[in-house]
């Protein structure tokens, strides 16, 4: 794809070579991630980060990463602060948001709703999420950790056995994920939800149809069973019509310390987009879990900053440049040393 300019609206505009372009890039942006230099190649530039559904972790690694480049981020959260709120429609407010910024990120409540929004402007749109659509940079940020979490590249992967459990038709995460993965060399794919939360239908055939292996399954135990990746997701009340109905879901598959050791392949990667759900009845990944180096939920969240930093280079086009303006940083920076850091 040419990344110059374009909307990053959905996995689907993906191949394999631009995900390698992604993770070399994302691969030089690790010092300035990590805070060890600092580089001003977007300074001038701003983003509006315009999230309209709940967020913590997309909204601020997207800006932190932009301002790790030199740029500013302005901010707006939740319809009810907004114009829509006055009756705007999606179009206006994109065609005026477009006249501020020189970049965009938009996360929206309904699927295709950051997609309509990209099409009132020409200023590049990145999708933070659409409903139960998409969320394709948490995606790349997930195969990025994959890769290094395994220590193999993403031609190495071919009969990787990776589980995705929990929420999978309402999940956003799980269906970019399932897209991205399609273009990796065969592996085998198990789809673990009660039947009702099941992965859709299309996914399933797209993994298919790319030659993939796909098992589809109720049962934990028989899910994560030889898995090198667990995959869990929160079941997504917010998609739900009624509490009650999610409800019934929660906590159905919770994975803790005494689960991993029974079930789960000695050394299996626990991936999570988070937030887990840490309520009673719910944890998909038990806080006992802590102090597992096989637990990468942090190591996750941490990758979420060199893969949009590497997205923002190439969509305004100064990837070549990044290090033109490179020094290291004069502040405060702790040691990394726990398991849940970067390195
Ligand atoms: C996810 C999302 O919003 O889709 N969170 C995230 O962006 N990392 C997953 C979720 O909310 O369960």
């Amino acid at each position: 794809m040419e990344f110059l300019g374009s909307h990053i609206l959905s996995i689907d505009q993906f191949d394999r070579d631009d995900v390698h372009t992604v993770f070399r890039v994302a691969d030089e942006m690790e010092p300035y991630a990590q805070r060890r230099r600092r580089t001003r190649v977007l300074e001038g530039t701003v983003l509006a980060n315009l999230f309209f559904e709940p967020s913590t972790r997309t909204r601020i690694s997207f800006g932190a990463a932009f301002s790790r480049l030199g740029g500013h981020t302005l901010e707006t959260t939740g319809f009810q602060f907004s114009s829509m709120a006055k009756g705007e429609s999606l179009y206006d407010t994109a065609r005026v948001v477009a006249g501020y910024v020189d970049v965009l990120v938009m996360r929206h409540p309904v699927e295709g709703g950051v997609g309509e929004f990209a099409e009132a402007t020409h200023v590049p749109v990145i999708n933070g999420g659409d409903g139960p659509g998409e969320h394709p940079t948490q995606a790349l940020l997930d195969l990025y950790t994959i890769r290094k979490e395994l220590g193999r590249g993403v031609d190495e992967l071919g009969g990787t056995r990776v589980a995705m459990v929990g929420d999978l038709k309402h999940g956003r995460t799980v269906h970019s994920l399932t897209k991205l993965l399609s273009l990796c060399d065969p592996l085998d794919l198990v789809f673990v939800a009660p039947d009702e939360l099941q992965m859709p239908e299309g996914l399933v055939e797209r993994a298919l149809s790319h030659g993939h292996s796909v098992r589809q399954t109720e049962s934990l135990p028989d899910g994560v069973a030889d898995a090198d990746v667990i995959y869990t997701t929160r079941v997504q009340q917010e998609r739900f019509t009624a509490l009650e109905d999610a409800d019934k879901f929660r906590g159905s598959y919770s994975i803790n310390n005494a689960v991993y050791e029974k079930f789960c392949k000695p050394g299996a990667i626990l991936l999570h987009p988070l937030p887990r759900d840490s309520r009673p009845g719910a944890r998909e990944l038990d806080e006992d879990l802590n102090q597992r180096r096989e637990l990468a939920i942090f190591r996750q969240t941490d990758n979420g900053i060199p893969v949009r930093m590497a997205l923002f280079a190439l969509v305004l086009g100064v990837q070549d440049r990044v290090h033109d303006t490179a020094e290291d940083v004069g502040w405060f920076v702790p040691p990394r040393v726990g398991i849940h850091d970067v390195v």
